[in-house]
């Protein structure tokens, strides 16, 4: 089993759009293993999004990703990564596949609603980055046989 980091960004939260997006991933069979709101700071941001520090978007990235609060999550289940970003979507909305959370939604990149992890590496860290030990709960589904091969 993969686990992945996923974030429901500012724009999910002021719109209304938390459960039905949380949704989709629960009906896809992923797993939520930790969940939380939090109102990120800047500095945090920066480490979050580390890998883009000098990008031509990446103050308005930081502006828009510390402008309210996120549900934080992490979910796990085969292939975790890869399926909960195609549950997303194409980072820019106008060119992500109808069924997507980013196409259902959205219509601009910096308005894009969602984040996961790009890869084990990065799943592993922002896991870290975002969640205590503690706060990983370790726990079996009565339907996972019905779920996984
Ligand atoms: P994310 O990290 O948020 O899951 O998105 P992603 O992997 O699909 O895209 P990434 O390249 O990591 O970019 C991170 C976020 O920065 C914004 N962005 N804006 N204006 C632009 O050219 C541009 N490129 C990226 C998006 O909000 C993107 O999700
Ligand atoms: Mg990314």
């Amino acid at each position: 089993m993969e686990r992945t980091f996923v974030m429901l960004k500012p724009d999910a939260v002021q719109r209304g759009l938390v459960g039905e997006i949380v949704q989709r991933f629960e009906r896809r069979g992923l797993k939520i293993v930790a969940m939380k709101m939090v109102h990120i700071s800047a500095e945090f941001a920066h480490k979050h999004y580390a890998v883009h520090v000098g990008k031509p978007f990446f103050e308005g990235l930081i502006q828009y990703i510390t402008s309210g609060p996120v549900v934080a999550l992490v979910l796990e289940g085969a292939n975790a990564i890869d399926v909960a970003r195609a549950t997303m979507g194409a980072t820019n909305p106008a060119k992500a596949a109808p069924g997507t959370v980013r196409a259902d939604f959205a219509l601009e990149m910096g308005r894009n609603l969602v984040h996961g992890s790009d890869g084990p590496e990065t799943a592993v860290f922002e896991i870290g980055l975002w969640f205590g030990e503690q706060e990983l709960v370790d726990y079996g589904r009565s339907v996972d046989a019905w779920v996984f091969e």
